[in-house]
């Protein structure tokens, strides 16, 4: 197969897993432990069917959405996620051109091998950072580079405290190649021994200078620190969505981290309904997780989500075909979820509602 041939976004890990080396493939595809809930984040969907209107005049499609604010053209947005240059040496510049041609939001990570603000300077697109707590200095730091580069948003990731085992990486000896480095961590990170753990191979170590005391206090204090909306990425529970609401973030995100951290936590797309039903439309719930079909996304708008974030197809189309490969994925998911809306009797967003599907709660009733 040829990177002209990919009909799908899973067609892309299939090239990747041929063409990256395998501690990067490796890095990018794993999950921890037994990865159950890596593989439950996409069999989950399987278990939720899809009930279509007919004859409705679908001849016009709209997929535009609003996100904080924010119009972009569908709501699939790219989730942050790290190192963007083992996969393909454009690294997140050609992800950052892809989303800003495509219309849509990418999330920039604490842990990207390009910086704020290179990625700030290529065009206008909509951008948010993902921040990475190690300490108050360095989250200032890096806040107030975000902001003066004209970040939209902070995506706090709160499932992190320590770094999920991930087998992959033991096995692979993973190490960031030594050409590359975390440059957002370079030069705010004080310790020696910290910048060292940055340049150089240890990132197990790095995630372990990571601020483990993080509470929810830490979460209103981010938020008088910066004008920016501040979103909590990796909520799966309705205790955390009150204590969210509690805290006044604008926005949460479902998220297990792509099954990279605690193994056996529940799939996104089975925990969504109830943590909508907790926000009570006060603010914006997203997901991410095993997004790989236009159907998935259709079944996240159904449940109740403001958007979805799509992590590993986007790597992997980096790795397949840099820019290019990035905004085949983004047009592949825009087509699907377009034929899906279609096919369901849907012309807008806001025309998807819950009882265009079945859960098996629903078929249990
Ligand atoms: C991630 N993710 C992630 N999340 C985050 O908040 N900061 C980060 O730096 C990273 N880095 C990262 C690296 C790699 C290789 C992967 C696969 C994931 C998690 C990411 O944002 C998202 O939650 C998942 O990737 C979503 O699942 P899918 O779409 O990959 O199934």
């Amino acid at each position: 197969m040829m990177a002209t041939d990919v009909v799908n976004v899973k067609e892309f890990q299939v090239l990747a897993k041929q063409k990256l080396p395998k501690m990067v493939y490796g890095f990018y595809a794993s999950g921890a432990e037994d990865e159950w809930t890596l593989e439950e984040n996409e069999r989950a969907y399987q278990t939720i069917r899809i009930w279509p209107r007919i004859l409705l005049d679908v001849s016009n499609v709209d997929l535009s959405t609003r996100v904080l604010g924010f119009d972009i053209t569908m709501p699939v947005m790219i989730a942050p996620t790290s190192m963007h240059k083992m996969a393909h040496p454009d690294g997140e510049l050609a992800t950052a051109q892809a989303a800003a041609a495509a219309g849509t939001v990418m999330v920039l990570s604490t842990g990207a091998t390009s910086s704020i603000e290179e990625v700030a300077q290529l065009n206008s697109g909509i951008r948010f950072f993902q921040l990475y707590i190690f300490n108050k200095t360095n989250a200032i730091q890096l806040v107030q580079r975000a902001e003066k580069s004209g970040y939209k948003a902070i995506v706090l990731t709160v499932d992190t405290p320590r770094l999920g085992h991930r087998e992959a990486d033991k096995k692979n000896r993973f190490a960031l190649p030594p050409h590359l480095s975390l440059k957002n961590l370079i030069d705010v990170v004080p310790s020696q021994e910290q910048q060292e753990q940055i340049k150089g191979s240890k990132f197990e170590t790095l995630i372990a200078c990571m601020d483990q005391e993080l509470s929810w206090k830490d979460v209103k204090w981010l938020q008088t620190v910066t004008k920016l909306p501040v979103l909590i990425k990796g909520v799966l529970t309705v205790e955390a969505t009150e204590q969210a609401l509690q805290a006044s973030v604008a926005g949460i995100i479902v998220s297990n981290h792509g099954g990279r951290q605690l193994d056996h936590v529940p799939a996104t797309i089975s925990v969504l309904e109830e943590i909508v039903v907790a926000a009570r439309g006060r603010i914006p719930v997203f997901l991410d997780g095993g997004i790989r079909r236009g159907t998935d996304i259709f079944k996240a708008l159904a449940l109740g989500a403001s958007g979805v974030f799509v992590g590993r197809p986007i790597l992997f189309a980096l790795a397949i075909d840099g820019e290019t490969g990035v905004k085949k994925a983004l047009q592949i998911l825009h087509d699907e979820l377009e034929l899906t809306m279609a096919l369901a009797g849907c012309c807008k967003i806001s025309d998807i509602k819950r009882s265009h599907v079945r859960t098996l709660r629903d078929r249990n009733r």
